[in-house]
């Protein structure tokens, strides 16, 4: 009897952390454009222009404009099955979202914990103080000559290349702990955030969903989904169901 209250204990009440990195492929088919792809954001823009804080401070007006479009335009996208999935999850899992994305799709699709490490598009902040965050609502751009209340210029609540990412000890701590890795739609080609793959025990089983072969700079024996991020969540379900929930 005890044992079978033990099980019982173990699969729905303790439920294992599964720890997810996301990148910007599991935004794609919701309409935000990735990175590094051949259609990618950086094939338009240099990094240097619009996500340094050297760039901000050479043309603002172009860098609020960038980040000004991107804001509206989260307006009309809507999550797809790589982040529902995720949300679904949290039935049988412990589900910690770490995500390098800046949208808010995660959210919209009902995750509980998101952690942002690269800042979010739905808020801003000041050039005095780019880590405190303000609501961003829809409908008001940012201008230049803009003043937050500190009497700074407002800019975008984004983490710029050379600048610090205050949420990385979280999301450390978090893939120590994971129960299982998850990571879906990222090229692993920035750090710190690729170099989170090195916190998790050499033990844990690894999950990789991606259209294109990634690479881990890291020795974990990863079971690579090569699909889009919402035919890849479906298969990873019955995967976790199958071998770690023994539905
Ligand atoms: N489903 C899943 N993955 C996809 C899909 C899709 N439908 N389409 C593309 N991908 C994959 C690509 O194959 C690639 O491996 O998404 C990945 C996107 O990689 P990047 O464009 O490099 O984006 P990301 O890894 O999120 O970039 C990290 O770089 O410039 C910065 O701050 C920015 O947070 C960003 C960081």
């Amino acid at each position: 009897m005890g044992g079978l209250w033990l099980f019982f204990l173990f699969t729905y009440v303790v439920k294992k952390k599964l720890v997810v990195l996301t990148g910007a492929g599991v935004s794609a088919e919701s309409g935000m454009s990735t990175f590094r792809d051949a259609d990618g954001l950086w094939n338009n823009y240099r990094v240097e222009d619009v996500a340094t804080p050297e760039g901000f401070a050479r043309n603002p007006k172009l860098v609020l404009d960038f980040y000004n479009d991107l804001h509206n335009s989260l307006q009309t996208l809507k999550p797809n099955y790589g982040h529902i999935g995720l949300a679904e999850l949290e039935e049988y899992f412990d589900v910690r979202v770490i995500t390098q994305n800046v949208d808010n799709l995660h959210e919209a699709a009902g995750s509980h914990n998101v952690l942002h490490l690269h800042g979010e598009l739905t808020k801003y902040a000041s050039v005095r103080n780019p880590e405190t965050p303000i609501e961003w609502p829809f409908g008001e751009n940012l201008e230049l000559g803009d003043k937050a209340e500190d009497g700074s210029q407002k800019r975008p609540f984004i983490v710029w290349f050379g600048e610090g990412v205050p949420n990385i000890s979280l999301a450390a701590e978090w893939a120590k702990e994971a129960d299982i890795f998850l990571v879906i739609g990222t090229s692993l080609a920035v750090y710190p955030a690729a170099g989170l793959l090195g916190y998790v025990d050499n033990a844990v089983p690894v999950y990789l969903i991606d259209p294109k072969p990634v690479k881990s700079p890291y020795n974990h024996a990863i079971t690579a989904i090569q699909k889009g991020a919402s035919e890849g969540m479906r298969e990873l379900i019955e995967i976790l169901k199958r071998k770690h929930l023994n539905i």
